[in-house]
């Protein structure tokens, strides 16, 4: 072994960079509460596994490459979110999409104001490019105030969440498009991973405001987080330079046919939907009937607040129930962030923190 050291060559920006660590895996088995990473507590519809069992030995589907463009995938979506199919990129998972935008449009010393708090891919893209985060915090961070937003410097791109993650705040469409008549010149990533649970789009925005850009994911309301499956909806000038750049081939062709029988079946999405916001209300009322603070959000989880979090989050995982601590984030100092899957879930969760409760406070 000779002593050839690649850190001599990585590029100032990624030895900057501390990366986005994704959590250790949590081994499935039953009676496992996995409300840490905002995964959905159910399956995808039985059409999905129909559509994957008859792909399993479908002529060509493991030996070549698959459809590139995504073709029908992308009308499917198209006629789901009410847009034409050149508006449409499918991507690996959104945060492909959230790669393939800051390589697209961000380049050393770029200003890019991060809405916050908010997910932490957003930052690590901005990083890489070498821009400069320019972070913004609403004085209320439970109840912003977009004036406040308003009056934000000027950036090339804004990052924007809708509902927002962790704060499962909901932002007006209204609001939103106030921002884009103010800001004809920036670019607007509107993140709407969670937009089945919250209906607010700004995806009709598009066809005014070009400088717009909505992602959207499949793993959230439609369960499919494991196949990894994100679009991004925008103006076809922006869909083409994102396909420029590109690598061929991102999305599996097992990942094209899980997302297409998952739209093929949408009354199974607003089934989970429905029964997301009813658990979430569940836990919610239990939490505070124990004298905690906790609030429902507009997004697939609700918040705890607790005196000792990390304490908190020990004692749980003792009992197999994973939560995410965000006491450390700004703005969010006590809470606890739970992804909210079925009802009988929720009786679980709420069983464990009745047996649990004197150790919790
Ligand atoms: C706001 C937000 N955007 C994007 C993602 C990632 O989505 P995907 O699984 O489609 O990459 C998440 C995941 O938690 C998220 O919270």
């Amino acid at each position: 072994m000779n002593n050839f050291d690649p850190r001599k060559f990585e590029t100032p920006a990624a030895r900057r960079l501390a990366g986005y660590h994704a959590k250790e895996p949590v081994a499935y088995a039953p009676g496992v509460l996995k409300m840490d990473l905002n995964e959905a507590g159910s399956p995808p519809s039985p059409r999905v596994v129909e559509a994957l069992r008859a792909a399993l030995t479908q002529d060509g589907l493991f030996n070549w490459y698959p459809d590139s463009a995504c073709t029908e995938l992308r009308a499917a979506i198209g006629r789901y979110v009410g847009v034409a199919p050149d508006h449409v990129l499918v991507t690996n998972g959104s945060n492909m999409a959230l790669e393939l935008i800051a390589r697209a449009f961000l380049t050393k010393d770029d200003p890019a104001l991060i809405v916050s708090p908010t997910y932490g891919v957003f930052a690590v893209q901005c990083e890489l490019q070498g821009a400069k985060i320019v972070p913004f915090y609403f004085r209320e961070v439970f109840q912003p105030d977009f004036s406040e937003l308003f009056a934000a410097p000027t950036a090339k791109m804004i990052y924007l969440v809708n509902p927002n993650n962790p704060t499962g705040v909901g932002y007006r469409h209204e609001d939103v498009e106030a921002w884009l008549q103010r800001r004809p010149d920036s670019l607007l990533v509107l993140d709407e991973a969670y937009n089945e649970f919250y209906g607010v789009s700004g995806v009709d925005l598009i066809v005014r405001y070009p400088q717009l850009i909505v992602l959207r994911s499949f793993s959230k309301a439609f369960s499919l987080a494991g196949l990894r499956c994100g679009y991004v909806v925008a103006a076809p000038a922006v869909i083409e330079i994102l396909e420029r750049i590109a690598a061929p081939w991102a999305v599996s062709a097992f990942t094209q046919v899980a997302a297409r029988a998952a739209l093929d079946d949408l009354p199974h999405m607003r089934a989970m939907v429905a029964e997301v916001q009813r658990a979430g209300q569940r836990i919610v009322t239990g939490l505070t009937a124990l004298g905690f603070e906790a609030r429902n959000t507009c997004a697939s989880f609700v918040l705890w607040k607790v005196r000792d979090p990390a304490a908190v989050t020990r004692a749980l995982a003792a009992r197999q129930v994973y939560v995410s601590n965000k006491d450390t984030v700004p703005q969010m100092k006590g809470w606890l962030r739970l992804s909210v899957g079925t009802l009988a879930q929720a009786e679980q969760f709420l069983k464990i923190i009745n047996e649990l409760q004197s150790a919790l406070r």
